[in-house]
């Protein structure tokens, strides 16, 4: 009998330690792993950005071209991709960019369509599909924002990808460089909440899922052919996301221990070629290993009642019952 129990006490211990060092291990060796250079792993070559006016997408642009990398911003707001003309115009003279206006919340086809008449001549290399937003809201209710959101987060993100991939395949490098094999990447920005169920957000967490099963999936693919892919999974930043949200003090809690922009894409260039899920900032590695501990059917019963302790979710709840 103690004999059984020693060795049941045993097999779990080594299975916690298994699915906790499997985990923490590869995302902490690569935080003190060298940024990597896209220039040298791809050759000078375009970067496409959607969603590169602000945050990630912007700071993303900003180290891409100090490497030597020319790059395409694509935003919504031209006066946000005005400023960042300013901001990339003085970095690196040898380097070019393109600003493109587009809103992915409307039709992917029209929209993908108008960026692609725009970057046809270009040597596209790294495309970063970052654009989107998040708002809290009943997904029971009707939503006025749904579609808009699905869009912009996943389906012209995507629609983008499908035009881009075989141009990013067929390229092969000049014989000078000496990473002939890596062609290019792929990189996608999900989110903490594809981790992690979140009340009243149900329709933001399923486009960032998305995005997520999306781009593991597609690494195992990529890998053959010299494609790198990284998934990003940032917790709170510190980005005009949050201006998109108003009256949650909860999320502005949250955003006080959140990451800055520079150092979600600092670990990003780290990942490259060596990491596809990119867990940053300390509140999504806490989650992740949570959810490593408590599985969803607990949680969903004994944590998550705790979301509608605090105001503004019983305002939501409350919400669209009188709509
Ligand atoms: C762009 O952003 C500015 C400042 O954040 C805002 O005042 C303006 O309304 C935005 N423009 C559009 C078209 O959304
Ligand atoms: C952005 O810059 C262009 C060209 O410099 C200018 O025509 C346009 O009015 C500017 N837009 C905003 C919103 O500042």
């Amino acid at each position: 009998m103690n004999f059984l129990l020693s060795f049941f006490l045993n097999i779990s211990a080594a299975l916690f330690c298994l699915s906790i060092f499997s985990y923490l291990i590869p995302q902490l060796v690569v935080w003190f792993l060298p940024e990597r250079n896209l220039k040298h792993r791809y050759g000078q070559s375009w970067c496409v950005v959607t969603g590169g006016s602000s945050g990630i997408g912007q700071q993303f642009a900003v180290k891409a071209t100090k490497q030597g990398m020319n790059c395409v911003i694509i935003g919504r707001n031209e006066s946000h991709l005005n400023e960042t003309k300013d901001l990339l115009s003085q970095l690196n003279p040898q380097t070019q960019q393109l600003y493109i206006t587009a809103d992915f919340s409307k039709d992917p086809d029209v929209v993908t369509r108008h960026i692609l008449q725009q970057v046809e001549e270009l040597d596209i290399s790294v495309l970063f599909l970052n654009a989107g937003y998040g708002s809290f809201e009943k997904a029971t209710g009707p939503s006025s924002t749904l579609v808009d959101m699905l869009n912009t987060n996943t389906v012209t993100n995507l629609a983008l990808f499908n035009s881009l991939s075989p141009r990013i395949l067929r390229r092969s490098l000049s014989q000078t460089s000496s990473s002939k094999e890596h062609r290019g990447a792929v990189f996608l920005t999900s989110s903490v909440v594809d981790l992690v169920a979140v009340p009243y957000a149900a329709n933001y967490c399923s486009t960032k899922s998305s995005l997520a099963a999306f781009g593991e999936s597609l690494a195992f693919e990529c890998q053959q052919v010299g494609v790198d892919v990284v998934v990003l999974r940032p917790g709170p930043v510190n980005t005009r996301f949050y201006d998109r949200i108003s009256g949650i003090s909860i999320l502005q809690a949250i955003q006080l221990v959140g990451s800055s922009p520079q150092s979600v894409v600092r670990k990003l260039f780290k990942s490259v070629g060596r990491l596809v899920a990119c867990d940053v900032g300390l509140s999504t590695i806490l989650v992740r290993l949570f959810t490593k501990v408590v599985d969803y059917n607990a949680y969903a019963t004994f944590v998550a009642p705790i979301f509608n302790l605090f105001p503004e979710f019983q305002h939501l709840g409350q919400e669209s019952e009188t709509r």
